[in-house]
């Protein structure tokens, strides 16, 4: 790929999300935030792929993977008014299966860019990569679950903080309801990764978000996060109980001995 090809997806995407605005107000912010969403996470993969010193070509594919990541989405909230896959269907695949209709890719990328950009959409929103990826793809995997993240931490922190910002925003809103499952606490500690159809109180989903600082991979996701202080942003709207308490320690020490473990692999 090239970085005509970029320009050229730039201005699809462009043109592709704006047959999605609506007369409805709610529709039309939530088709915006997630135009957004996409520009930020494309910038953070760009971010992300500068610190690990990508070559050239493999920070187009991160830039491509970035903007396209949630082309899905577009089609899932017009058609299902949810950004809920288990209410609606897999948005990962909903976006493969766009791509593949639009036929954007096909002339723009040899087989291995297009396995690995499929590869990497395909896995941005699982609760673990799958198996038997190679090196490069495994990467990609990680780079775009990394990007997104971050955004979306940022995303939902600041709707708690001020709703009034971005209204209509489709994400559960900040409940007082301090009701949490211990089955979600003892899930978090013993290192499993969860899935939202076990979340059956308010606090739960509030849980597992927080338990995704885990799953940053890069030292400079760790350092970006750590910056915007989302652990201690995030933990403000989070009661502090006896088993709270020990998610709060397990994801501080988790994160901080990953951040330090990583940062001296990189050392020269
Ligand atoms: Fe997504």
């Amino acid at each position: 790929m090239t970085k005509n090809d970029v320009l050229f997806l730039n201005a699809w995407f462009e043109q592709f999300t704006n047959c999605f605005t609506s007369e409805d107000p709610e529709v039309a912010a939530n088709i915006r935030y997630k135009r957004e969403h996409s520009f930020r996470v494309r910038d953070y993969m760009l971010m992300i792929g500068r610190d690990l010193q990508l070559p050239k070509n493999q920070m187009i594919l991160a830039e491509v993977i970035g903007l396209l990541h949630d082309v899905g989405r577009f089609e899932q909230y017009s058609k299902y008014h949810t950004f809920k896959d288990h209410l609606s269907e897999d948005h990962a695949m909903l976006g493969l299966l766009t791509l593949e209709r639009e036929k954007i890719l096909n002339d723009r990328t040899n087989e291995s860019e297009k396995e690995i950009i499929s590869s990497a959409i395909r896995n941005h929103n699982q609760r673990v990569i799958e198996e038997n990826l190679s090196d490069v793809t495994l990467m990609f995997c990680r780079l775009i679950r990394d990007a997104d993240k971050l955004d979306i931490f940022e995303q939902i922190i600041s709707f708690y903080e001020n709703p009034s910002k971005t209204p209509y925003l489709a994400v559960e809103t900040n409940s007082e309801d301090t009701r949490y499952s211990t089955n979600i606490i003892e899930s978090i500690l013993n290192g499993k990764q969860i899935s939202y159809t076990t979340v059956k109180n308010p606090l739960d989903i509030k849980l597992i978000r927080l338990s995704w600082l885990l799953d940053l991979s890069f030292p400079i996701s760790l350092k970006i996060a750590q910056s915007k202080q989302y652990f201690e942003r995030f933990k403000v709207f989070i009661p502090t109980t006896e088993d709270t308490r020990q998610v709060f320690n397990y994801i501080e020490q988790r994160v901080f001995q990953k951040l330090s473990v990583l940062s001296e692999k990189v050392k020269p």
